[in-house]
């Protein structure tokens, strides 16, 4: 079939049915990670233990067709479905890329390629490396290729259906032993995603049943949907297509510049530092994936708000004595972040700043 607005709209729909077989709830956050995969952007998930945020991504991948053990190899370069790392104190920089490493049989140097040759890669716990490992992440994510050895590989190949798609794990409440993520880099990810625990008691049921009779995780009943070469078309055919209309643009760029308080003095009582042109950018292609995903070749205002906290939350700095009169801590932080969007979004509305 040849792919069109609608092809889209169903194989998403089927893409999140597929994720709802091993993964309960989490609508809204299951969509903005498919739509980040759409417009080929990175997410940061953040979440407490054990609440599904490995099983999402593995579910994600097996719908894919993705698995540790799948490898296809593209001019030479052998790269992997899908790969978790554990990130940890003791990870070097070549631990993700890559290095030489001198055979002694052969007495000549090998490339090994490292896991960030995958096609989605599962850095879990992005903050317990040192930043100079979470660099060498963050910059394989943005320039979408590696140096080893003064070779430079590609880690998106999109003429071979070769797409990249990062998503970092990380546990919100601080703790010891961690480096928060440079709030600088942090726009290398499209979204921010906050998973938090199950919102009633029918979903904490409807988890418990999942596994009540069965000891193998439902992730593996998972079938895969869709060819990875399907995101790369699925991604161009959105760029190509979806329309941003000149109000909708008008929306996105008043939203973004009310984020900063040079131009909107108010928004000072909520954020110390707004956004930049780059979160503009990732609105307007994330809120295009989601018009797809609707079916829709037209952006709407609301596809926009839909995804306004997500794509913004990580890239303001929030004015830290709000966040104190509101108690502190990460909970306060994401209230003041989500209170001045709010004020943003309704000054844009109105069409000033
Ligand atoms: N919403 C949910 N739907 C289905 N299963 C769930 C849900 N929440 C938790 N589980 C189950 O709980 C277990 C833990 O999930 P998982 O390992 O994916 O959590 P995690 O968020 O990655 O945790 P960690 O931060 O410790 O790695 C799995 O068996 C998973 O299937
Ligand atoms: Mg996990």
């Amino acid at each position: 079939m040849k792919l069109g607005i609608d092809a889209i709209r169903s194989t998403v729909k089927e893409l999140l049915n597929q994720l709802d077989k091993a993964v309960v709830g989490y609508e809204v956050e299951k969509r903005v990670i498919v739509a980040s995969l759409l417009a080929n952007g990175h997410v940061l998930l953040e979440g407490v233990p054990g609440i599904a945020k490995t099983t999402l991504v593995k579910a994600l991948a097996r719908a894919l067709g993705l698995s540790e053990k799948s490898v296809v190899e593209i001019n030479g370069v052998p790269y992997k479905g899908f790969t978790r790392i554990q990130f940890t104190p003791d990870l070097m920089p070549a631990d993700i890329t890559g290095s030489l490493v001198f055979n002694m049989a052969t007495r000549e140097f090998e490339t090994r390629f490292g896991p960030v040759f995958s096609y989605i890669l599962l850095a879990d716990e992005i903050n317990r490396a040192v930043p100079r490992t979470q660099s060498a992440l963050l910059q394989a994510m943005q320039e979408r290729e590696v140096t080893i050895g003064g070779r430079t590989y590609p880690l998106e190949v999109r003429s071979r259906g070769k797409f990249f798609f990062v998503l970092a794990t990380q546990n919100p409440v601080e703790q010891e032993g961690t480096y928060p993520l440079p709030e600088a880099q942090l726009d290398r990810f499209m979204v921010r995603v906050f998973m938090g625990y199950p919102r009633s008691i029918d979903e904490e049921r409807r988890i418990c049943e999942l596994h009540m009779y069965r000891l193998t995780e439902p992730v593996e009943d998972i079938e895969k949907v869709i060819e990875p070469q399907w995101v790369i078309e699925a991604q161009e055919y959105i760029a190509r297509n979806v329309k941003v209309d000149s109000t909708t643009l008008n929306y996105i760029v008043s939203l973004v510049r009310a984020t900063r308080p040079e131009v909107f003095e108010s928004i000072a009582k909520y954020f110390e530092l707004g956004v930049s042109p780059r979160a503009a950018i990732a609105l307007t292609r994330l809120s295009k994936a989601l018009a797809a995903m609707r079916g829709s070749e037209a952006v709407s205002i609301e596809d926009v708000d839909q995804i306004t906290f997500h794509v913004l939350n990580h890239r303001v700095i929030p004015n830290l004595e709000t966040v104190m009169e509101r108690g502190g801590g990460f909970k306060a932080r994401v209230a003041v972040i989500s209170e001045g969007l709010e004020l943003a979004k309704k000054v844009a509305r109105g069409g000033k700043a």
